[in-house]
């Protein structure tokens, strides 16, 4: 689908939209429609008992702009949420038959008219994504038809606003297609191969294969990828926007490429699930790709342990112990809990090759944490306030949203173990916590550390505002506007 901004609106063949605040249909908002196109407006809003709520939806036929055309109201809502209005839309009219879409904001953003453009768009783009790779017989009317939103209305600076926020969804886009991928499809290397074209963007791309690890004593990510066929690989993206004194900041993502559980194997139903349990690496990629695209002005790295979870004949079992890259030892109790292993090998590399003084990891690390926050929420786990309410922030404004969650003693020493320096899993209570805390232990003092427990969040099974079911790329906007917010000036 193509964007394109306009100062006033076209004459040909397209489908018309109109963005309504609350309260509003009686006044100015109907304005620049002629009287009948109004006087429909107006009936139909009643009939379907809408009034400017936020992503709601008036679809009808009428004249207006020299032809019989289809004619939509959109709600802003109290917020003024222009990206939800252009996600409404487009979830309306993406497959219906019109290939153009006219939205008309002007006169309602006033001084922010660039920037509701831009949202506009964003919302439009995002909700527009979809995979049809494997899809072979859509008949015509499953096929996308809609191919351009022109926005009306954005002014002078809606071309600028806009090219920082594709950049966004364009990460987003790259994260989704990486979730949505089967487990046969996106394996540790085609991982990495798929991420290579960030290369000409000017990310600079690192990668350690088995050897390369087990040279440096990773022994646990390598325990998790022994049972699987796939060699395990450490992808290290650097994206180097500001001078080089500056402090890097590391974003660390679990890429476990399909999770059976290994030899702790899950249950049948709903195992397929977990070729997105790679969702926090995509996430990383995702957010490499927005901030290259729009030349963010940071130092940032992004490390993706990535390893596919199986039970072969050479799988490690319950009970082995293995030695992590930091020196300390783990005693594998649930060869499942393998995301804190594979995480925990990645956060000591980083820590001793780049000295981050600022890390953020992102996993899919606990069915518990869907268990307590459902799939509204990613759970917040760190060891610093100031960092906890930078991401907090993020979260409120990108719309990807944190809860943040306890650290603590008692909750460390739940993870003791009798045999070696720690254990992989705790008792059933408090299971996201219990594996932040094991991710902790492997932090070096001083160095600010956040957690984020994403498992409810990186997919999703019916539609919301700026997603269809399925991959939602959540990650990629908070990590941008964390950058932006703390890290550019
Ligand atoms: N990838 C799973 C967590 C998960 C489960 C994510 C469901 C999304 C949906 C993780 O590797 C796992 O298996 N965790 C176990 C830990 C347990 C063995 C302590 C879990 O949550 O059951
Ligand atoms: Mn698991
Ligand atoms: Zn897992």
């Amino acid at each position: 689908m193509r964007i394109s901004f306009a100062d006033a609106r076209p004459s040909a063949a397209h489908a018309l939209a109109l963005v309504v605040a609350p309260g509003t249909l009686d006044g100015t908002a109907l304005g620049s429609l002629p009287d009948a196109a109004q006087a429909l407006a107006r009936t139909a809003a009643k009939a379907l008992r809408f009034d400017g709520e936020a992503g709601a939806v008036v679809e009808y036929f009428a004249e207006a702009d020299g032809a019989n055309r289809r004619l939509l109201l959109v709600g802003l809502g109290s917020k003024t949420d222009f990206e939800k209005a252009g996600a409404a839309l487009v979830a309306k009219l993406l497959t219906s038959g019109e290939t153009t879409l006219v939205v008309d904001i002007s006169g309602v953003a006033g001084s922010k008219a660039a920037e509701a453009a831009a949202a506009v768009a964003s919302g439009a783009m995002l909700r527009s994504w979809r995979y049809d790779t494997y899809r072979t017989k859509l008949d015509a009317k499953q096929r996308p038809s809609l191919e351009e939103v022109v926005i009306v209305g954005g002014g002078a600076e809606a071309e600028a606003r806009w090219a920082a926020a594709s950049a966004v969804v364009e990460g987003v886009a790259f994260t989704r297609e990486l979730v949505t991928e089967p487990g046969n499809i996106i394996y540790p290397e085609s991982f990495v191969e798929r991420c290579r074209p960030l290369e000409a963007l000017g990310v600079k791309i690192e990668v350690l294969g088995r050897d390369a690890m087990a040279a440096l004593g990773m022994g646990a990510l390598l325990g998790v990828a022994q049972g699987s066929a796939r060699p395990p690989q450490m992808l290290v993206m650097r994206w180097e926007g500001a001078e080089s004194s500056k402090a890097p900041v590391a974003f660390v993502g679990k890429g476990v490429t399909f999770d059976s559980g290994g030899i702790s194997l899950k249950p049948g139903g709903g195992m397929e699930d977990m070729k997105w349990d790679m969702g926090g690496a995509g996430a990383v990629a995702g957010a490499m790709k927005a901030l290259a695209l729009r030349k963010a002005n940071a130092n940032v790295i992004g490390v993706c342990g990535l390893v596919e979870n199986m039970p072969d004949g050479l799988a490690q079992r319950p009970g082995d112990v293995v030695t992590s890259m930091s020196g300390q030892t783990v005693e594998v109790i649930n060869t499942d809990a393998e995301g804190r292993l594979v995480l925990c090998d990645a956060l000591t590399w980083v820590q001793k090759n780049y000295a981050p003084k600022t890390i953020v990891d992102l996993a899919t690390l606990t069915g518990a944490m869907i268990v307590a926050l459902g799939h509204e929420y990613g759970g917040l786990f760190a060891n610093d306030d100031l960092l906890a309410d930078q991401l907090l922030a993020a979260a409120t404004a990108s719309g990807d949203r944190l809860w943040r969650m306890p650290l603590g003693d008692a909750y460390d020493k739940l993870i003791d173990s009798p045999i070696a320096d720690m254990k992989n899993v705790g008792p059933r209570e408090a299971g996201s916590i219990t594996a932040a805390q094991f991710l902790k232990r492997f932090i070096d003092e001083g160095v600010r550390w956040a957690h984020l427990d994403i498992a409810g969040m990186v997919w999703a099974s019916k539609p919301g505002t700026t997603w269809d079911k399925g991959a939602t790329g959540y990650g990629v906007r908070l990590l941008d506007r964390f950058v932006a917010d703390n890290f550019e000036n």
